[in-house]
């Protein structure tokens, strides 16, 4: 049976953490697509590596314009640096470095290296003065296009960015999908859930694995 949604917050919803209505609209969590975790790295005023865990994000682009869209809280780290430097880059995590990846959370100050003291180990980039996270299979080097608010006076800012410069580590290169999934072992977010018929509500996010790659399209199909 299907079940219409009405969208409002509804009234005293039980909060999964303080606020957590306010920063993520409540359908978010009704909703819950997995979407694929990277960290958003920039660089600091002194230079430093800024290391953002993320999920707020896709890409999308025609013939020389894949871009990078991102959506931001305009009280991180990462949205003053891409502000102040134009740039930043796209690092796409294994779940073999998810403790790694959190501790980017906790070793966030001013002016020190993030990578380096959460574990990862810091990587030049060929075109942006923004690091890279060496041990991502898939970086992707971006120039600030754009930024915009969500909606009039919204704390999350949607920025765009022009795909610059691309590096792949040979496993991610692997053509066959299903393969290159596997290499990749790509996480995904997956958040704390609410059942809206139900009231039920499970608190804790988790991350995951999508591990099963269906091969869709016959042998020869294009594939659109
Ligand atoms: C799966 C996931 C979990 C996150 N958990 C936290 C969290 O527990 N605490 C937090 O402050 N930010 C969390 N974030 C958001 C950002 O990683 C966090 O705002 C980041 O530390 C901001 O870094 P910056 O100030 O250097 O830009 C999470 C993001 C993702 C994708």
């Amino acid at each position: 049976m299907k079940h219409e949604i009405a969208i409002s917050t509804p009234e005293n919803l039980e909060e999964i953490w303080p606020g957590s209505y306010n920063l993520f609209s409540w359908l978010d969590y009704v909703v819950n697509i997995p979407q694929p975790i990277f960290i958003i790295t920039t660089r600091k005023e002194n230079g430093a590596p800024n290391a953002c865990l993320h999920a707020w994000g896709f890409l999308v682009g025609d013939r020389d314009n894949y871009t990078s869209i991102l959506g931001v809280m305009d009280s991180t780290h990462t949205y003053a640096n891409i502000l102040r430097e134009g740039e930043w880059c796209l690092n796409y995590p294994s779940l073999d470095d998810y403790q790694k990846c959190f501790e980017t959370i906790h070793v966030n100050e001013a002016g020190n290296d993030e990578i380096s003291e959460a574990g990862l180990t810091v990587e030049a980039t060929q075109v942006i003065r923004a690091p890279r996270i060496a041990e991502c299979q898939v970086n992707i080097e971006c120039r600030l296009e754009w930024s915009r608010p969500l909606v009039e006076n919204s704390q999350w800012h949607l920025m765009a960015g022009r795909v610059v410069h691309v590096a792949m580590d040979d496993q991610a290169l692997a053509v066959d999908p299903a393969k290159k999934m596997t290499n990749m072992r790509l996480m995904y977010n997956i958040r704390g859930t609410i059942n809206p018929i139900s009231g039920e509500i499970y608190g804790p996010n988790s991350l995951g694995l999508i591990s099963e790659v269906v091969k869709a399209f016959d042998q020869g199909a294009n594939g659109q």
